[in-house]
C-alpha cells in the first residue's frame, strides 16, 4: 500500500516536473528569440534614422560651405532654419575651431563644442560621424542622435554641421515591442502549463489506472483488470499486467478447488472409519468375526488415505515445480516389463490375462521412475476397470521421433462425455465403483502431468461396455523447451 501511495505521489510530481521542464525550455527559446527580434528591430529603426539625418547633415554642409568661408551667418541661418523645419531637427554650424557660428535654435551661438562627433570631423578628418546622447530637458529626458558632416571648401575642412534629432520615438517603439513580447510570453507560459498538464495527464492516466487496479488486487479482488487498449509501452505494460492477473486468478482458483477437493476426499475415508469404530465401540458383545471384518475395512480405508496422500503430495510437488526431471536413456521394454511384473499378481487374482508385444522395442530419453509410474497407472486402471476373466494388452511402437505405449483392455469402457474429463483431478466416472476399487481420481491426472513433463501426451479411445485404449506418446529425445 505504501508503494502504491508513493506511485500516486510520483505521478503527481511527474506531471508538475513535465510542466516546469516545458516552461523552462520554452522560456529559454522565447527569451532568446524575443531579445534577437527586438534588437534587430531597434537596430533597423535607428540605422534608418541615422542615415536620414546624416544625409540631411551632408546636404546642409554642401549648401552652407560657400557662406561659411564668406562668414555670411545670415544666409547660413536661413538655410539651416529652412532645413531644420523640413526635417524637424536642430542644426548647428561650427567653424574649424568647434565654435558654433549658427544654431537653428539660436541658443548656442558662440559656444565651443567638443563632442566626440565634432572632434571626429575637425580633428579626426572624418567626413561624417554620429553618436547617441541622453538629454535632460525640463520637458523630460529623451535620447537623441548627433550626426555631423564636414564642411569642405577648396579641399579644406573649414567647419562642421551638427544635426541633432530625438530618437525617443524609436526607443519608445522598441520598449513597447519588448513589453508586448513579455505579455505574449506570459500568455504563452499560461497556455504551456495548461497544455503540458493536459498532455502529461494523458500519459500518466493509464499509469494511474494501473495503480488503482493494483490497489484493488492487493486488497484481494483478483477479478480487476486495467483494460487499457492501444499501442505504446504503457498499453503493453497494462496488457501484460492483465495477463499476469488472469494467470494469478486462475492459479488461485485452481488452488482453492484443489484444497476443497482434497479435503473432501480426505474426509470420506475418515467418516467411514469413524462409523466403523463407533459401531464397535458402542455395541456390546460384538462377535470376533465382525471385529475382524470392521478392522479389515478400517485397514482398507487407511490404505486408501495413504495412497491419496501420496498422490496429493506428488501433485503438490509438481505444482510447485519441486519435481525435477532426471533424464536417462532406457529401453521401453525394461520399463513396461517392470510394470507388468508388479501388477501381474493383482491381475491373476481376478483371472485377468496381461499380454505384451514389445517387439518394436526402442531406446528413449526420459525420467524412468516417472515414466514407470505413468505406465503403471494406465495398466493398473486397465486391470481395475476390466471384469474378471478379461484381458489387457500392452504394445510398444516408435515412429517419427516419438515412442508410444498402448494399453488396451476389454473392460467397462466409458461413454464419450466422460473422456474429456477423466484427466481432471478427482474425476471418476462411477464414484461408487471407484470407491470399491479404492480409486481417488488422481491417477490419470498424474499420467498426463508426467507426459507433459516429457513434452508428450496421452490419447484415449473408449467404448462403453467394450473396453478402452490409452496411448502414452513421448518424444524419443528430450528438448529442454518440451519439458514443462
Ligand atoms: N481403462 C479404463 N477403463 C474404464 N474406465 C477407466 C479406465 N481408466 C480410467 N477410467 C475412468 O477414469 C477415472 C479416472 O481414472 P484415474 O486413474 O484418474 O482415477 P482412479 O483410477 O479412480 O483412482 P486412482 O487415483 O487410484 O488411479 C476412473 O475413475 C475411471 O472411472
Ligand atoms: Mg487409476
Amino acid at each position: 500500500m505504501a508503494i502504491i501511495l508513493r506511485t500516486n505521489k510520483l505521478l503527481y510530481s511527474i506531471r508538475w516536473q513535465f510542466a516546469v521542464i516545458y516552461l523552462i525550455l520554452v522560456g529559454i527559446v522565447f527569451g532568446l528569440v524575443s531579445v534577437a527580434v527586438s534588437s534587430l528591430v531597434e537596430d533597423y529603426l535607428v540605422n534608418q534614422r541615422v542615415s536620414a539625418l546624416t544625409k540631411a547633415a551632408n546636404s546642409t554642409a554642401v549648401q552652407v560651405a560657400p557662406y561659411l568661408s564668406d562668414d555670411d551667418a545670415g544666409t547660413i541661418y536661413d538655410i539651416v532654419v529652412n532645413n531644420g523645419n523640413d526635417s524637424g531637427g536642430r542644426f548647428l554650424v561650427l567653424n574649424s575651431s568647434g565654435i558654433v557660428v549658427v544654431d537653428s535654435f539660436s541658443d548656442l551661438n558662440g559656444v565651443k563644442l567638443s563632442d566626440r562627433e565634432v572632434n571626429d570631423i575637425l580633428y579626426g578628418r572624418n567626413s561624417s560621424s554620429y553618436g547617441f546622447h541622453s538629454i535632460s530637458d525640463p520637458s523630460g529626458d529623451f535620447w537623441a542622435v548627433y550626426c555631423t558632416s564636414s564642411i569642405v571648401h577648396n579641399g579644406q575642412i573649414i567647419g562642421a554641421v551638427l544635426y541633432s534629432s530625438s530618437i525617443q520615438d524609436v526607443v519608445n517603439a522598441t520598449g513597447m515591442l519588448q513589453e508586448r513580447t513579455l505579455a505574449i510570453f506570459l500568455l504563452a507560459c499560461g497556455i504551456i502549463i495548461i497544455i503540458s498538464l493536459f498532455t502529461t495527464n494523458l500519459i500518466t492516466k493509464p499509469i494511474k489506472k494501473l495503480t488503482d487496479v493494483a490497489i484493488k488486487i492487493s486488497n484481494g479482488d483478483l477479478s480487476q483488470r486495467a483494460n487499457i487498449r492501444g499501442k505504446g509501452e504503457v498499453a503493453e505494460l497494462a496488457q501484460t499486467f492483465d495477463m499476469m492477473c488472469g494467470r494469478i486468478q486462475n492459479m488461485d482458483q485452481q488452488r482453492s478447488e484443489f484444497v476443497s477437493d482434497a479435503s473432501h476426499e480426505l474426509k470420506t475415508p475418515l467418516a467411514s472409519m469413524k462409523i466403523l469404530v463407533e459401531s464397535m465401540l458402542y455395541q456390546d458383545n460384538v462377535p470376533e468375526e465382525v471385529y475382524k471384518e470392521f478392522l479389515g475395512d478400517i485397514n482398507g480405508e487407511i490404505d486408501r488415505m495413504n495412497s491419496l496422500i501420496t498422490d496429493l503430495l506428488l501433485l503438490s510437488k509438481m505444482d510447485s515445480d519441486i519435481v525435477t526431471i532426471n533424464l536417462e536413456k532406457v529401453r521401453i521394454s525394461s520399463i513396461v516389463n517392470k510394470c507388468v511384473n508388479a501388477l501381474e499378481p493383482i491381475a491373476r487374482e481376478r483371472n485377468i490375462r496381461v499380454r505384451t508385444d514389445l517387439s518394436d522395442d526402442f531406446e528413449l530419453e526420459c525420467d524412468p521412475l516417472k515414466l514407470r509410474q505413468a505406465i503403471n497407472n494406465l495398466i493398473e486402471n486397465a486391470i481395475k476397470y476390466t471384469g474378471d476373466g478379461g484381458h489387457v494388452f500392452v504394445t510398444t511402437k516408435h515412429h517419427g521421433g516419438e515412442g508410444a505405449v498402448r494399453i488396451e483392455d476389454n473392460g467397462v469402457g466409458m461413454s464419450p462425455e466422460h473422456l474429456e474429463h477423466i484427466f481432471e483431478r478427482f474425476y471418476r466416472v462411477d464414484k461408487a465403483r471407484s470407491r470399491e476399487t479404492g480409486g481417488t481420481g488422481l491417477g490419470l491426472h498424474i499420467v498426463r502431468r508426467i507426459a507433459l513433463m516429457h513434452g508428450g501426451r496421452v490419447d484415449v479411445e473408449s467404448q462403453e461396455g467394450k473396453g478402452s485404449v490409452f496411448t502414452l506418446v513421448v518424444p524419443l529425445v528430450q528438448h529442454t523447451e518440451d519439458i514443462l
